[in-house]
């Protein structure tokens, strides 16, 4: 059983049972290496092995294999949470795990100029940095401090990054500190890790605390030809007085 906040904060039940995420007869033998080991991370050392691996064959895997499609839906609700469009090529955003840069794409498509992203793998970012989508890139880890100012950004996207293997809410703090108060925070957290990575725990704890504001917490499809939905998509702001 899951919960999850509307814009009102009331929780409400939801139940989502978790697609087997190991079969991928669509994809090739090498795709489906990497895939099981994404699924099977253990260590950060895990991790940048498998991002060192993939980062050129990401892509095809994920938009051609997989069907993924929550960088365009993340970049889509960040765009809905900043009603202004005519501010969207000024606003700095961070695109927190960046990786190829598939939600620096989407941003761009959508008029945002100003995109930074991070990322712990200089192989996955290199790929981003090619597109031409972002300003910077900086490596880092999100499990430490940033080294990035307080309230840098104006707006922040993370999709694919809380996930299994991956990283856990215990970001979240340093993320709404270099976001400007009141500033918008979409991202994805695989719907079977919710709580285990510590999201349900992590944003109570914000919106108890006044420190930020769930605007909406959904279900939803993190790849368009999932069986059914796979991922919460949420909206949290940083709290205008924090
Ligand atoms: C599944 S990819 C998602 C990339 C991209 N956001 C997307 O949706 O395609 C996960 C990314 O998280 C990054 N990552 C994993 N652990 C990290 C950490 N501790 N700090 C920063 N990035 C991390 C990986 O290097 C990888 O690029």
């Amino acid at each position: 059983m899951f919960t999850c906040w509307k814009a009102d904060s009331k929780l409400l039940p939801m139940s989502h049972p978790a697609p087997d995420p190991h079969s991928h007869p669509e994809l090739d033998a090498d795709a489906r290496a990497l895939l099981a080991r994404a699924y099977g991370l253990q260590t950060q050392a895990d991790s940048q092995a498998l991002y060192r691996d993939w980062a050129t064959t990401y892509d095809q895997t994920m938009l051609d294999g997989l069907q993924y499609q929550s960088p365009t839906l993340v970049a889509q609700m960040l765009a809905q949470a900043l009603p202004h469009s005519a501010a969207w090529a000024q606003a700095a955003v961070l695109d927190v795990g960046c990786g190829t840069g598939l939600a620096g794409a989407a941003l761009a498509a959508l008029g945002f100029a100003v995109v930074d992203g991070l990322d712990i793998s200089p192989e996955m970012m290199a790929v981003a940095m090619a597109r031409g989508a972002y300003r910077q890139c900086l490596q880092a880890d999100l499990l430490a401090v940033l080294p990035l100012a307080d309230a840098a950004y104006d707006a922040a996207v993370c999709c694919g990054t809380f996930t299994t293997g991956h990283v856990d809410a215990g970001c979240l703090d340093e993320i709404f500190r270099v976001l400007r108060p009141g500033a918008p925070f979409a991202f994805t957290v695989k719907t079977s890790e919710w709580e285990r990575l510590g999201f349900q725990a992590a944003l109570e704890r914000l919106q108890t605390t006044g420190a930020a504001r769930a605007d909406s917490i959904s279900p939803g499809r993190l790849y368009a030809n999932s069986p059914e939905p796979d991922g919460m998509f949420c909206l949290v702001r940083r709290s205008a007085a924090a």
